[in-house]
């Protein structure tokens, strides 16, 4: 029970990784705001974990390009649970799978805006209310893509990149302040993302991205769930401005 009485913020928490890193949470006791623009698979995420473990979940409405949203996202997880200890900058979009040069404006623009800029918007609002509580961890969900290029992903891998100097340097202007700031870089992952850019559906396509990966499979959500609740736990006391990469291999290569 290792976050009895915390609370947690994750951000797209009604699905795949953020979903399953809510419910890892409340497993250990922690109360959750299950944070993600989409109301339904967030209601549901947040009855589910409610009613199946033995913590709490609470659902908030947020686009994390909403600056006013994602400041009552924060505010709602201090005055219903007294504080923030821990948040997981985790929404996140595919983007255009398209050559450098036939990525639109607005495909480009939509992939920085969630992928990069979110996290950003999301920790500037994080951040105060941890210094305030006298504390805490912060995760952002990169990719291994974050440290590799990947052809027709131009937009998402930048905003992947940066998502780690964003880390990087926010561990170091925090820590004085008992902030921990990390990464997780997870491999190619089976959640509703990967369907969606459909990599699950087609079998060439999947075993070709299996392939990649030493293990010969895809992750599955909770296993990156297990990385982001260990570095949010007093385990990882002594790491920050890392990014940890939870990838079957995919980079070892
Ligand atoms: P998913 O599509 O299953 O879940 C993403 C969630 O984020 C959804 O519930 C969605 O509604 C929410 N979301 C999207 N835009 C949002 C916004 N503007 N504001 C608030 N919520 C928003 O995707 P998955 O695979 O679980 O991805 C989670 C994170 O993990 C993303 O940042 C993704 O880039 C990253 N990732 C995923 C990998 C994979 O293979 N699935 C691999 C490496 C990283």
């Amino acid at each position: 029970m290792r976050f009895e009485n915390s609370t947690v913020v994750v951000t797209g928490g009604g699905s795949g990784i953020g979903r399953e890193t809510a419910r890892a949470f409340a497993e250990e006791g922690g109360n959750v705001v299950v944070a993600d623009v989409d109301r339904e698979v967030g209601e549901d995420a947040a009855e589910t974990i409610t009613d199946e473990t033995d913590g709490e979940a609470t659902f908030v409405e947020v686009d994390v390009t909403d600056d006013g949203a994602v400041n009552s996202m924060v505010e709602t997880a201090v005055e219903q649970y007294g504080g923030l200890d821990a948040a997981v900058n985790n929404a996140g979009i595919g983007g255009p799978q398209v050559l450098t040069a036939e990525v639109d404006d607005d495909g480009w623009q939509a992939v920085i805006d969630v992928n990069l800029t979110g996290v950003w918007r999301c920790m500037r609002h994080e951040i105060p209310a941890m210094v305030d509580d006298g504390g805490g961890a912060i995760v952002n969900v990169a990719s291994i893509l974050g440290r590799v290029g990947f052809e027709t992903a131009s937009a998402y891998t930048a905003a992947k990149h940066g998502v780690l100097g964003l880390t990087k340097t926010a561990a170091l202007e925090y820590a004085d302040d008992e902030i921990r700031v990390n990464a997780v870089c997870p491999g190619f992952v089976e959640t509703p993302m990967l369907d969606e850019a459909g990599m699950l559906a087609d079998e060439d396509v999947r075993r070709d991205i299996e392939g990649r990966h030493a293990m010969d499979r895809l992750g599955r959500p909770d296993e990156i769930a297990d990385a982001i609740t260990w570095l949010c736990s007093d385990g990882a006391s002594f790491t920050t401005g890392e990014s940890l990469v939870v990838d079957g291999g995919y980079l070892s290569q």
